[in-house]
């Protein structure tokens, strides 16, 4: 049963990019994860493993991002136990194929839930290839990773742990490991009411990921209460230019400031290895080069840049954009150049460095870990 409930989950995350274009091997797989799961799958949200009845998690409705329960009706609700395991799984070194590497080596609750380098080191020191974005306000993310490969969190979860330059787990070490230690064999009989399984573990990890927000920044109390008292003047005057000359609203829009789209800025596009993003997903041409537009919610703390992480601070980021960007064959038509002034750089500047908020800073590693 875990080893099908996992080669599903396997399964639905390769076919779930463009199910339309391989018709045959959705079908195909569909079967297959039937025969596997049984009334498992028979649920519209399959991977929305609910946990046992105990104390719902409230996740609280911070100034500037929409109401939580909007986005968690359709998924499992999370609770305390299930935020908790979420925790303990998060910061276990324990669960990576040389005992040295947790989510959080990669994403630091000191950085936002990033890692300060350009590209992520895995285990073994392997070098990863893209730069590990931050993971606040998930919960109300649609699509996830730079390419957004996976579809839903639960989805995302489980990449990590069997990626070779990450985790480095296969499917079954995974199991075995979590089930070889007694404490995390209890909590999941407390929180799930089953034995250490996949879809228990991503949906633990989702939960207590989903309880990882940034709201109520400076920027918001401007925005949405009008407190002018709240937002150095500087940083307002950036405001202005971020939703005119500057034009970054047209992507970086709504509460997350990403319109949950992919773009073709021309990142990378000076060398000659480029990393094709979007289109590795979805083989249309359009989406050569296109990447997720990414929150700008603790930006200033979320250094290097880009999906390559190519910049080391925000000047460079603002300059990037006011030469337009790198001109290619796929470059999104957005992408002008600006002409900006050095005043209305350092303004804009000053906006990104005010969307600092909170909701995160709870997260923070358990003092001891399931014996
Ligand atoms: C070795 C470093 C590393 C480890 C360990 C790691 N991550 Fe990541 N994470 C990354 C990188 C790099 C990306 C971006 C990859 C891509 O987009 O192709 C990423 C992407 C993500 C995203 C997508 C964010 C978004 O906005 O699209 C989430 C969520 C996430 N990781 C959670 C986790 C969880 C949970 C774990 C542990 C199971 C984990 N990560 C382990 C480096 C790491
Ligand atoms: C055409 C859509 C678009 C516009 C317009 C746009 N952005 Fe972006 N932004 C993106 C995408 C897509 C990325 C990721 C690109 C990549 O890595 O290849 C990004 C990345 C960023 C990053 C890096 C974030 C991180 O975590 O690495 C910052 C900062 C940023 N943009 C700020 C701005 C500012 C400031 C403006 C206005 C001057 C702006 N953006 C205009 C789509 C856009």
């Amino acid at each position: 049963m875990i080893q099908n409930a996992f080669s599903m989950l396997m399964d639905i995350r390769r076919l779930v990019p463009n199910p339309s274009e391989r018709p045959l091997s959705f079908a195909l797989a569909l079967t297959r994860a039937f025969i596997g799961c049984g009334l498992f799958l028979l649920s519209p949200d399959a991977l929305a493993l609910d946990p046992l009845r105990a104390a719902d998690k409230e996740i609280p409705y911070l100034l500037g991002l929409g109401d939580p329960n909007e986005f968690l009706s359709f998924e499992s609700r999370p609770t305390t136990r299930s935020v908790e395991l979420g925790r303990f799984l998060f910061f276990d070194k324990r669960l990576s194929g040389d005992g040295t590497i947790a989510c959080s080596s990669c994403h630091l609750p000191s950085r936002a839930f990033t890692d300060g380098k350009a590209v992520s080191i895995g285990i073994n020191g392997q070098r990863g290839h893209r730069n590990a974005p931050t993971i606040v306000n998930r919960l109300y993310g649609r699509s996830f990773f730079w390419d957004g490969r996976a579809h839903t969190l639960p989805e995302q979860t489980l990449e990590p742990f069997i990626s070779p330059v990450e985790h480095g787990l296969s499917q079954r070490d995974l199991l075995s490991v979590v089930s070889s230690i007694p404490g995390y064999r209890r909590l999941f009989r407390e929180t799930f009411g089953t034995d250490v399984a996949a879809e228990g573990i991503a949906v633990a990890l989702t939960h207590f990921q989903w309880t990882i927000l940034s709201g109520n920044s400076p920027v918001d109390r401007f925005d949405y209460r009008g407190d002018a008292t709240a937002l150095p003047v500087a940083a307002q005057r950036g405001f202005l230019v971020f939703r005119g000359k500057g034009g970054c609203v047209r992507c970086h829009a709504g509460p997350n400031y990403t319109d949950e789209q992919y773009h073709n800025l021309g990142v990378g596009w000076e060398s000659p290895h480029v990393d094709l993003g979007r289109y590795s997903v979805t083989r249309q041409p359009e989406d050569i080069g296109a990447f997720k537009t990414p929150t700008l919610r603790e930006v200033a703390r979320t250094a290097p840049y880009m999906h390559d992480g190519r910049f080391k601070t925000l000047r460079e980021v603002v300059n990037f954009y006011n030469h337009g960007g790198v001109s290619n064959p796929h470059q999104d038509p957005i992408m002008q150049p600006l002409f900006l002034s050095d005043d209305e750089r350092e303004d804009l500047e000053a906006f990104l460095n005010n969307l600092s908020g909170q909701g995160w800073q709870q997260a923070v590693a358990p003092r001891v870990f399931p014996k």
